[in-house]
């Protein structure tokens, strides 16, 4: 199952379980901790205190009470000290410790927030980092629904140097809808010859093109005989991908950050007609260059617009042969953008 970034207070959140950034002591505290004791109710540090406290990186389960979830999963981050006293690990270990006692007690869906990035004093950035590399190492092997949940813009960021690049290149390449630029409009004119020259479904993009590729359309002499020479759909395209990259359906599924039912859809109806940014998902996971991505954006009916800053980053990290879909997430999350997969 996928890891989603949302912006919420977890608090709020109808999942399973929930995580609270807890102390050693399980006495309850500020931020997140005061948030969610203050939310379950004095019923919680009653069951707290019964527990013994929790050692740095490892994690307790208690009762949720007044909460709209089933469990609440109190884990203990390490305090920052320069990074020279483990605490990376020390994190991994949080996530992962909770992740397993969420899966002990059956639940499909856990929510984290940020743990160690407030009073802790964990970079935010490389907090952020080690969540979502834990997470998705973890989802590899385990099926469960997964919501960092980010309560305010200054407890998210992407490195500073990432977030410079892609405004960089969002500018150099945004047209937004008052302006008409020349180099958007060369683009459009070149898609539109495109699609003339070979139809919606081009042939121009090999791998796809590998099994019977159409006659052009002049020799086509009915609708009938046309519809019968079109390629293969998006659902038929993906799967010969797969086959052809020697990954598993389930290692490109897990990779695209798509749920295993979603698959299931897409794989058993060759007519689905996926979203934007699922097919983007895939296209990444398959590790596709710009030209293939465009060309399996077009068996979707889409195509990538300098228009939209959501594709405009999705290219970014394509251009850079960065496939990995939950780093892409972590920057479109940064610009407000809808995320891949899910
Ligand atoms: N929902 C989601 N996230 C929240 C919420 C909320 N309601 N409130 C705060 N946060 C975020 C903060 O913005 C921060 O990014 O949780 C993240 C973790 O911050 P802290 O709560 O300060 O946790 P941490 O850095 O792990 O420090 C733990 O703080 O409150 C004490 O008892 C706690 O001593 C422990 C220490």
């Amino acid at each position: 199952m996928p890891v989603k970034i949302v912006r919420d207070d977890i608090t709020k959140m109808e999942v399973d379980a929930i995580v609270n950034a807890a102390n050693n002591a399980l006495t309850g505290g500020g931020g997140v901790d005061g948030a969610i004791h203050r939310a379950a109710g004095p019923e919680l540090l009653a069951e707290c205190r019964t527990l013994g406290g929790c050692e740095t990186g490892s994690a307790k389960r208690t009762g949720a009470y007044r909460l709209p979830c089933k469990y609440v999963i109190h884990t203990v981050g390490p305090v920052w000290r320069g990074g020279y006293y483990g605490e990376r690990e020390l994190l991994e270990s949080c996530y992962r410790t909770s992740l397993e006692l969420a899966l002990e007690a059956e639940c499909e869906s856990i929510a984290f927030p940020l743990i160690s990035s407030g009073v802790y004093g964990y970079p935010k950035a490389q907090a952020l980092q080690v969540a979502m590399e834990t997470v998705s190492r973890f989802l590899l092997e385990h099926d469960i629904m997964v919501y960092i949940v980010i309560f305010d813009r200054s407890s998210y960021q992407i490195s500073e140097k990432l977030f410079a690049d892609i405004t960089a290149y969002i500018d150099q390449r945004y047209v937004d809808e008052h302006t008409d630029g020349s180099v958007e409009q060369a683009r459009r004119h070149r898609i539109a010859r495109e699609s003339m020259e070979s139809g919606p479904l081009s042939a121009e993009y090999v791998p796809f093109a590998a099994a019977a590729a159409p006659p052009p359309l002049s020799v086509a002499h009915t609708l009938e005989e046309t519809l019968r020479h079109l390629d293969a759909g998006f659902s038929q395209t993906l799967l010969r991908l797969i086959d052809q990259s020697g990954m598993s359906d389930a290692q490109c599924y897990k990779k695209a950050n798509i749920d295993r039912k979603l698959f299931s859809k897409i794989r058993s109806n060759p007519n689905y007609r996926p979203s934007k940014p699922t097919v983007l998902a895939f296209a990444v996971a398959l590790e596709l260059s710009l030209e293939e991505t465009e060309a399996l954006l077009r068996r979707a009916g889409f195509a990538l617009s300098h228009a939209s800053k959501f594709d405009i980053i999705v290219e970014y990290f394509i251009m850079q042969s960065c496939y990995d879909v939950f780093t892409i997430n972590e920057a479109l999350f940064a610009f407000d953008q809808p995320l891949l997969g899910g």
